[in-house]
C-alpha cells in the first residue's frame, strides 16, 4: 500500500505507524507496516505488520467488549461507505471505521512491571507520577499491584508523566476516577489473559474518548506498539528484559553501531523476515487464531 494509492481520501492526520482519513463524521485508521526504533522510523517496512497491529487491536476490544465500549464500527472492508470501495484491496486486514470521539487528552497508562520512564523516576524518586513504591524493587521488577501512570502527550512526541491531581485539573474528578479504574481493569484482564499465553504485558497505554457522552475506548490497544511485550520465557528481572517484537531490530542496529540519529539505517532481510514471524507469532499466541493476510 502506498499513500499515493489513497490519496483521493482525505487524510485526517498521519502518525509515525498509522495513517487516519476522514470519512464523512467517522475516521478510517490504516496501519502501515512502518517501523520505528530507538525513537526514529526505520526506512525498511516490515510486511504484515499493519494487518498485525490492526487484527489484534480488533481482537482485544472483542475481548473487552463486556467491560468497556470501543470506537469499532466495523473492519469489514464490504461494509466501508461506498467512497472506499476501490481501496478495498490496500483496506482489508489492516484498516477499520471507527466512531470520531472527543478525546480525552490524557494517556492513560497502566504498568505491572518496573520500566521504561517508571524505572527512571522511580531510582530519582522511589515513586512513579507520585505514587510511593516500596524500595529495592528492580529493573522490570514486578509492582506489587499494577499502577496508573497517567500521561500527557508534549508536542515533540514524549510522553510526560504527570500526577492523578494534574489529570483531575485537566478531565474532571468524575472522569479522571472512572479512567483510571476502567484502564486498570482492562490491564489486569488483558495482561492476565496474555500471561497465560506466554507473553508478558509489562505496560501498556490506552486512549479514551467519549462518544455520546459515553467513556469509549479508542485509538489503538494492546498492541506492542502501544505496550511492552516481553517473552514470558526469558523474563529475568534485574535488567533491561528481551523486547518480544522488536529484539532483532535492535539487536541488529546495535551491532552495526549505529548512533541513533538521523538517516536510520536500512534492515537486511533476514531481520525483516524474523521480525515480521514474531509480530505474526504474537498475533497467534495472543488470539489464537491465524492473521487474515
Ligand atoms: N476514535 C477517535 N476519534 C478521534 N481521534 C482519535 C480516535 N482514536 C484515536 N484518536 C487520535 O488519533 C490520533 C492517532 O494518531 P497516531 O497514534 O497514528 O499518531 P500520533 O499519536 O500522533 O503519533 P505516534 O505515531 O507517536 O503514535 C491520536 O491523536 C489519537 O488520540
Ligand atoms: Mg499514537
Amino acid at each position: 500500500m502506498t499513500q499515493s494509492e489513497l490519496s483521493a481520501l482525505t487524510l485526517h492526520a498521519r502518525g509515525k505507524v498509522r495513517d487516519i482519513y476522514a470519512v464523512g463524521d467517522d475516521l478510517l485508521f490504516v496501519a502501515s507496516d512502518r517501523i520505528s526504533a530507538f525513537d526514529h522510523i526505520l526506512p525498511t517496512e516490515i510486511p504484515d505488520k499493519g494487518k498485525v497491529l490492526t487484527q489484534l487491536s480488533l481482537f482485544w476490544f472483542d475481548f473487552l467488549r463486556d467491560v468497556v465500549s470501543n470506537h469499532v464500527i466495523t473492519a469489514r472492508v464490504e461494509q466501508y461507505p461506498e467512497s472506499l470501495r476501490d481501496f478495498a484491496g490496500q483496506l482489508r486486514g489492516r484498516s477499520m471505521l471507527v466512531r470520531r470521539a472527543n478525546m480525552f487528552p490524557v494517556e492513560c497508562v497502566a504498568r505491572g512491571y518496573l520500566s521504561g520512564s517508571g524505572w527512571k523516576e522511580y531510582q530519582r524518586a522511589q515513586s512513579i507520577c507520585g505514587i510511593r513504591l516500596p524500595a529495592g524493587l528492580r529493573e522490570s521488577g514486578r509492582l506489587p499491584e499494577p499502577i496508573f501512570t497517567p500521561a500527557t502527550k508534549s508536542t515533540t512526541g514524549h510522553d510526560i508523566n504527570i500526577p492523578f491531581g494534574e489529570m483531575v485539573r485537566l478531565v474532571g474528578r468524575d472522569s479522571a476516577e472512572k479512567l483510571r479504574d476502567l484502564t486498570l481493569r482492562i490491564y489486569s484482564l488483558a495482561a492476565e489473559h496474555a500471561r497465560n499465553r506466554g507473553i508478558i504485558i509489562a505496560d501498556t497505554k490506552f486512549e479514551f474518548g467519549s462518544v455520546d457522552c459515553n467513556i469509549t475506548l479508542a485509538d489503538e490497544v494492546l498492541t506492542p506498539d502501544s505496550s511492552r511485550f516481553w517473552p514470558a520465557e526469558s523474563y529475568r528481572p534485574g535488567g533491561a528484559q528481551l523486547s518480544y517484537d522488536k529484539q532483532f531490530v535492535r539487536d541488529y542496529l546495535e551491532s552495526i553501531h549505529w548512533d541513533k540519529n538521523p538517516p536510520a539505517p536500512a534492515l537486511p532481510e533476514e531481520i525483516v523476515h524474523k521480525t515480521r514471524e514474531k509480530y505474526i507469532q504474537a498475533f497467534r499466541q495472543l488470539s489464537g487464531k491465524e492473521l487474515e493476510i
